[in-house]
């Protein structure tokens, strides 16, 4: 069998050589074809590598953020690591694997992640013309479960007014209210509020009206960084019913007010018939 695959593979690896050679200057530097997302706090490797491969460690390499300034990430001149002329945020925080160099992988170790590392980095050899992108998504690492809270009665709306709460999120979520047939709900705008930790915390409120099933779904939802998380709840058909208690108020005011109607008769009807009797007993 070895012996049956090593003719093409000879074949491959004279063509690769022939190929690095005729075409001088086609070094390449590649990277991940997807966004790489990366968990608050963590370290992680944004690759990058040198195709074909050779030994980069004597020359200048450079990994930068083109919207920073100033936009280095991090600085290799000649066998040094310049860390002067990084970017503060990234100071202590970035390095190469040295010992990968001589096979042409700058991939680049990046500690201790935070919410503004998200963005698109560069690599970068001046002296073969090449360069390679990595996206990087940065996610929070805890996301809480949405809670559903009934808030109060929209009299004017004659509804239920729903509100979704969920804390911890990095990048900004989206918030979505789904009926028990997982129709989408037509919401108010989400509110936003951002935390001294840079996390966000989303709210939104929806008016629902009594249905089939009376169940409700809120989802809050990150897309980047495919974080979803959802909460149901289910509505008392009698929280629909106190809904209606403007209208049995009115009846109830009839009634008070018919009683109180009788009530006077009656007593009119003593006084009077009391009074008649006075008129008799002074006849006498
Ligand atoms: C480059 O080096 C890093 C760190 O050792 C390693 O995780 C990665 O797999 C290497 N890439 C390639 C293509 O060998
Ligand atoms: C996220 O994905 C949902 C579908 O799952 C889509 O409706 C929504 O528009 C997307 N949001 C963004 C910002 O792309
Ligand atoms: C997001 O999650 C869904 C299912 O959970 C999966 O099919 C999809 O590949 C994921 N997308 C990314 C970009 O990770």
């Amino acid at each position: 069998m070895a012996g049956l695959l090593q003719p093409p593979l000879r074949i491959i690896s004279v063509l690769h050589l022939l190929l690095a050679h005729f075409c001088r200057g086609q070094f390449q530097l590649t990277g991940p074809p997807q966004p790489i997302v990366a968990t608050l706090g963590d370290d992680i490797i944004l690759p990058c590598n040198l195709v074909p491969g050779a030994d980069v460690a004597g020359k200048t390499l450079d990994w930068t953020r083109p919207e920073l300034d100033p936009r280095f990430v991090f600085v290799w001149r000649a066998g040094q690591d310049l860390v002067n002329l990084k970017n503060p945020s990234y100071k202590g925080r970035t390095s190469l694997f040295t010992g990968e160099l001589k096979h042409g992988n700058i991939s680049l170790k990046l500690s201790n992640v935070k919410p503004s590392d998200g963005g698109r980095y560069k690599c970068y050899i001046p002296d073969l013309n090449t360069e390679s992108f990595v996206e990087l998504v940065v996610a929070s690492r805890v996301v809480s479960w949405p809670t559903i809270s009934l808030s109060r009665l929209d009299r004017n709306k004659g509804g239920v007014v729903l509100q979704c709460e969920s804390a911890g999120w990095y990048p900004e979520p989206e918030v979505f209210w789904l009926d028990g047939e997982g129709n989408l709900l037509s919401a108010g705008p989400t509110e936003t509020v951002r935390g001294p930790d840079d996390l966000y915390t989303v709210s939104s409120r929806v008016t629902v009206e009594k249905r089939h099933s009376n169940s409700f779904t809120c989802r809050v939802q990150q897309n980047s960084t495919n974080q979803t998380r959802e909460t149901h709840i289910h509505v008392p058909d009698d929280f629909f019913e106190v809904q209606s208690s403007s209208s049995s108020t009115t009846a109830g005011l009839a009634v008070s007010l018919a009683v109180c109607i009788l009530v006077i008769l009656i007593l009119g009807f003593f006084v009077w018939k009391f009074s008649e009797s006075e008129i008799n007993i002074s006849y006498f």
